[in-house]
């Protein structure tokens, strides 16, 4: 198979066209057509590297042959051959998409260093259209790959999470259930904010596991029915920070430790452990606040009955800008979607 680069000369005069043909028939496979039309039928039927089109031809102009080429084989290069006549228009025909042009009469150098110059474009365009396939084809595999790695994650983040659920579930019936609520409902003030997705997710899975630390309390604490002593209190509220350090253990977990270390911070900075206020207490901390103090109401507990809707929405409502985000509050009230 012959495998030169093939030349295509386009002209409707024989000498041009012909001492052309002589000049590069050694080094390239060449092809002639006496008109623009011939030479876009040959086109539609043959693969043409570069052709050589002369500007005034009689059938179409050669402009018109420029474009229709540019249009149907964008790949392939032109050279324009013109007399000084046309030269306005050679000039001007590079803008729609012409290489050069080859002023007649030329001489032979001429030919072949405007033609070679043409391949070496053509050339360096197929090797990197070739390279950018091959960085696509690696950048597709390395997206599966990293999907793969992600889905495996997250089977790897649930099955963590369920097995911390069953401790604290062992540990503490309630803590168990409440803290399916506080998940349900911190998602659903993560959707009342708008956050994206994936944030309510993440939202949702700190909710399950807010209070996974209990596990390391005392049980007569965490069962005690009455109100807790000063020295109970101050057990009690480790649980934030055992609770972050078992999950920080957890790889990927990082920022669900986070939420669980300061979700019993106050905005107006009374809470624990750091006594963090307004904006330095990470915001999906403050959304986890405020569903743990509202799930909370909404059951009985041992130091108080179940509120009705109503009067957890005025307790809201009540502690805005003391314990909780005035601007969470303000939507949750609004959008009336939490307690329905
Ligand atoms: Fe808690």
């Amino acid at each position: 198979m012959d495998d030169k680069e093939k030349i295509l000369i386009i002209d409707d005069e024989l000498i041009p066209r012909y001492s052309i043909q002589q000049v590069l028939k050694d080094r390239y496979s060449v092809f002639t057509a006496a008109g623009g039309a011939e030479g876009l039928d040959f086109m539609a039927h043959n693969h043409a590297d570069l052709v050589v089109l002369d500007i005034r031809m009689p059938d179409m102009d050669g402009i018109t042959v420029l474009k229709e080429i540019k249009k149907r084989f964008p790949d392939t290069e032109v050279v324009l051959l013109t007399a000084y006549a046309s030269l306005e228009s050679a000039r001007s025909a590079v803008r729609f998409g012409a290489l050069d042009y080859l002023i007649k009469p030329f001489d032979k150098s001429d030919v072949i260093n405007v033609v070679e110059r043409g391949l070496q474009k053509k050339r360096v365009q197929i090797s990197i259209k070739s390279e950018r396939e091959k960085l696509l084809d690696k950048t597709k595999y390395l997206e599966c790959q990293v999907n793969k790695a992600r889905e495996k994650m997250m089977m790897y983040d649930e099955g963590t999470v369920n097995a911390l659920i069953l401790a604290i579930d062992a540990k503490d019936h309630y803590t168990s259930d409440h803290s399916g609520n506080v998940a349900r409902l911190s998602y659903l003030i993560a959707e009342i904010l708008g956050l994206p997705k994936e944030e309510c997710n993440k939202l949702r899975q700190a909710g399950i596991i807010h209070d996974i630390g209990k596990i390391g309390i005392d049980e007569a604490i965490l069962r005690k029915k009455g109100p807790l002593t000063k020295e109970e209190f101050i057990e009690m509220k480790k649980h934030s920070e055992i609770g972050a350090r078992i999950v920080n253990a957890v790889p990927f977990m990082g920022d669900t430790a986070q939420i669980i270390y300061y979700h019993h911070e106050r905005f107006d900075g009374t809470g624990y452990p750091e006594g963090l206020k307004e904006e330095e207490i990470p915001v999906p901390a403050r959304i986890v606040a405020i569903a743990d103090a509202v799930d909370s109401m909404m059951h009985d507990r041992p130091y108080r009955a179940r509120l009705p809707v109503d009067e957890i929405l005025t307790e809201l409502k009540v502690c805005s800008g003391t314990q909780f985000d005035p601007v969470i509050v303000d939507a949750i009230l609004k959008s009336k979607k939490l307690l329905k």
